[in-house]
């Protein structure tokens, strides 16, 4: 038994790196048990989490029951045939992909592998808080440029950040949470300002529902004629509608970034039913458009009626809105509990009046949208 003197101690200076005990918790949301359970309701609709409503390819379905037979062995470690199929797709070799328990998990291996405290990481706010947790963990310092007051990217000032010592860029396109879209020409510019040896990191996650927009850039196309490292994050959480089995992917500009990012990466780090399933969604791509077809329009739809209620609504390229109340998001968010709605109100200084919303099956849409109105209105 430690003696109270080694407690007062342990407690004034912890075993663990100040990195970590100063580390602000992402905020995952809540799952629909935990909203059943607290307010006794049996109907969730939940748009806090940017999932795909429809749910996974029925290719994906059909596959699952053979997969019970197999769960005694480990996964394939390599996962060598998900790679070969992301590869062939994407029109390049294998060694130059990388899998990982969701796109996460890379974001962690890239942090890991590539970070000593004190170096810079540029990156944009409000952002999806792992961008900034996982450089922080690592003792990065992050330099968040703020979206401008039109809720786009303020492309000036992340070339004046970038122009200083910069190790890595790393941003969403489009954003989360804001849903805005940088275009190609911009992209270019950006990367031109960044110092030669700087890693830059496109996260792709909602790439699928942008792609219809020709303005959207093929940031693969963009960066493969450069000559400096880079890695572009892709999941199958969204459009795939995978987002239980946890399985995202990295494409990097060369082998050696693979290897480097491999070299810390868990060995079995992603399991056999989530590298099964991502194939079989893989090979469905008429399924996912239609998935992103139906919420595109239905995300245009629920726009349209917030705007109608007077609320501002970011311009979004994603599968959900980005919306400021005339409240504080959070009373909003737990008035929407108590009617079993989960949205995701931003809680960091300057947005407390934003709230992101996933759009989810029109008649979830609809729900949420009567609510608000009474709420609101
Ligand atoms: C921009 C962005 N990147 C990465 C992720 C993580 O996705 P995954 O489920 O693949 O870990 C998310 C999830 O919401 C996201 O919004």
């Amino acid at each position: 038994m430690p003696d109270s003197v080694s407690l007062s101690l342990l407690a004034r200076y912890p075993l663990c790196r100040p990195e970590v005990s100063g580390l602000p918790r992402y905020n995952a949301g809540l799952s629909e048990d935990e909203v059943r359970r607290r307010y006794g309701l049996q109907n969730i609709v939940k748009l806090g989490s940017n999932e795909n409503p429809y749910g996974p390819s029925p290719n994906v379905i059909a596959g699952w029951a053979a997969l019970a037979e197999r769960l005694g062995r480990y996964p394939d470690a390599a996962a060598e045939t998900l790679r070969h199929d992301i590869a062939r797709l994407n029109g390049l070799e294998s060694d130059r992909v990388l899998v990982g328990n969701g796109s996460e998990q890379i974001i962690r291996l890239i942090a890991e592998a590539y970070l000593s405290p004190g170096e810079r990481v540029v990156t944009v706010r409000p952002a999806f808080g792992l961008h900034e947790i996982y450089p922080r963990m690592m003792g990065a310092e992050v330099d968040a440029v703020p979206v401008g007051s039109d809720a786009t990217f303020d492309l000036a000032a992340l070339q004046t950040a970038v122009k200083r010592p910069t190790k890595i860029l790393m941003f969403a396109n489009p954003s989360n949470p804001v849903g805005c879209m940088m275009s190609g020409a911009a992209l270019q510019d950006l990367i031109d300002a960044c110092p030669s040896h700087a890693l830059i990191v496109v996260d792709e996650a909602y790439r699928e529902y942008a792609e219809e927009d020709s303005e959207y850039p093929d940031a693969q196309v963009i960066l493969e004629k450069q000559p400096r490292p880079w890695v572009i994050l892709r999941t199958f959480s969204k459009a795939y509608g995978l987002a239980a089995l946890r399985i995202g992917y990295a494409l990097t500009s060369s082998a050696d970034v693979a290897k480097t990012l491999d070299t810390v990466r868990d060995p079995f780090n992603t399991n056999m039913p989530a590298q099964v399933a991502a194939c079989a969604a893989l090979a469905d791509d008429a399924y996912m458009k239609d998935c992103i077809r139906k919420t595109v329009s239905e995300r245009k739809r629920v726009a349209g009626a917030l705007k109608g209620m007077g609320l501002f609504v970011a311009p979004t390229w994603t599968n959900f809105v980005f919306v400021r109340v005339p409240v504080p998001a959070d009373q909003l968010a737990t008035e929407l509990l108590k009617r079993g709605i989960i949205i995701k109100p931003w809680k960091e200084k300057g947005f407390e009046t934003w709230t992101r919303i996933s759009i989810g099956l029109p008649t979830e849409n609809d729900t949420l949208l009567q609510a608000v109105a009474d709420l609101v209105l």
